[in-house]
């Protein structure tokens, strides 16, 4: 992992500068900036956490007309809270501000440190950082998904934004780039400058004011950064299917909903009927350990044929058809592959 040294921010005039230029021109207007007020900071920055700006402006505005003191929410119930909030989601965000509310309010007033902001009820390392440098003027950094997106881009940063070491590294980075005179403006302004200028998707690199200096947009790497790590994690499943052949028949059922799989066919699947596994006994072994690998699953399946005189007993969501019919049925790929495993020792 590249350390912020070795990224070399370089001077203020490179990267800061240009930035708060920028700002300055093309800053959105928003009801929240320009108050050095701690609860308006603060309101605002819980609303706009998985809010769009458009939607949260109006909750601001209505939130603050009716609370306009962290003392006047402090009073409120948790319903008026939770009314007030309807339809932003994510309720546990009003729950915790009433709660921090009564905090701060039995405190006197906003603590004015980092430390002293985290220990309020849902306030994290973001929104103290906001608070700390909107309100109190701070030279802390704040690190949210545009400030990751800038500067992942403008420095070629390839760690993955979601991994220890990539919260790190970005977070000292945007630190040692932060002009400690301008900590607001600047914080203020990466978030602009992600939002409208250095977009997710077509951002606009042609009237770039860091077009010059920026690493991806020179090594045409814009649309690749910044890097997440897929979390979700990979898993290995054991399936064992068994085709039942009885007088020209077969017996299939249609998956249900729930995976990637829904609404396709297959056989007898043990591990979804654990009761008929004795039917296993009677079975013989058409190919072991087939190897199938999903997006999130590595599978590993074992076919097997019975070959019977009389239909078992199935759950009712089993069909019997005729073999010659199997192919008009849709069937995940591995199914495909026991079909023509079926297939070879029939012809
Ligand atoms: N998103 C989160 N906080 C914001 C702020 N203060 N201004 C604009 N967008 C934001």
């Amino acid at each position: 992992m590249p350390d912020t040294a070795s990224i070399a921010p370089g001077a203020p005039s490179l990267f800061a500068f240009p930035l708060l230029k920028w700002y300055e021109t093309n800053g959105r207007e928003l009801p929240w900036r320009g108050t050095r007020d701690p609860y308006r900071i603060w309101v605002s920055e819980v609303i706009l956490q998985q809010t769009r700006i458009e939607q949260g402006r109006d909750y601001y505005l209505r939130f603050i007309s009716q609370w306009p003191t962290v003392h006047a929410l402090a009073a409120a119930t948790e319903d008026e809270v939770l009314r007030l909030w309807q339809g932003l989601g994510y309720y546990s965000r009003a729950r915790h501000m009433l709660t921090a509310a009564r905090q701060v309010s039995a405190l006197g007033d906003f603590p004015r440190t980092l430390q002293g902001l985290r220990s309020l009820k849902g306030v994290g390392a973001y929104t103290a950082a906001a608070i700390a440098s909107m309100a109190f003027q701070l030279p802390v950094a704040t690190v949210d998904g545009n400030v990751y997106r800038v500067l992942a881009r403008h420095y070629g940063i390839h760690t993955p934004i979601n991994t220890t070491a990539g919260q790190k590294l970005f977070a000292e980075l945007a630190q040692a780039l932060l002009p400690p005179q301008r900590a607001a403006d600047f914080n203020q302004a990466m978030m602009d400058f992600g939002a409208t200028q250095c977009t997710p998707k077509s951002p606009h690199c042609i009237e770039c004011p860091l077009a010059e200096s920026c690493v991806a947009l020179r090594t045409d790497s814009i649309t690749l950064l910044p890097i997440k790590e897929r979390k979700t994690k990979i898993v290995s499943r054991q399936l064992t299917y068994i085709y039942i052949r009885c007088d020209g028949h077969t017996a299939i059922r249609r998956r249900p909903a729930g995976d990637i799989w829904q609404g396709l066919w297959e056989p007898l699947l043990l591990q979804a009927y654990g009761q008929l596994s004795p039917l296993l006994t009677q079975a013989t072994p058409l190919r072991r350990g087939v190897r199938h690998i999903l997006t999130h699953q590595r599978l590993t399946a074992d076919f097997y044929l019975l070959c019977t005189d009389q239909r078992p007993t199935l759950p009712p969501d089993f069909f019997w058809i005729p073999e010659s019919t199997l192919h008009n049925y849709a069937v995940p790929r591995l199914i495909d592959m026991m079909w023509e495993c079926v297939a070879s020792i029939t012809e």
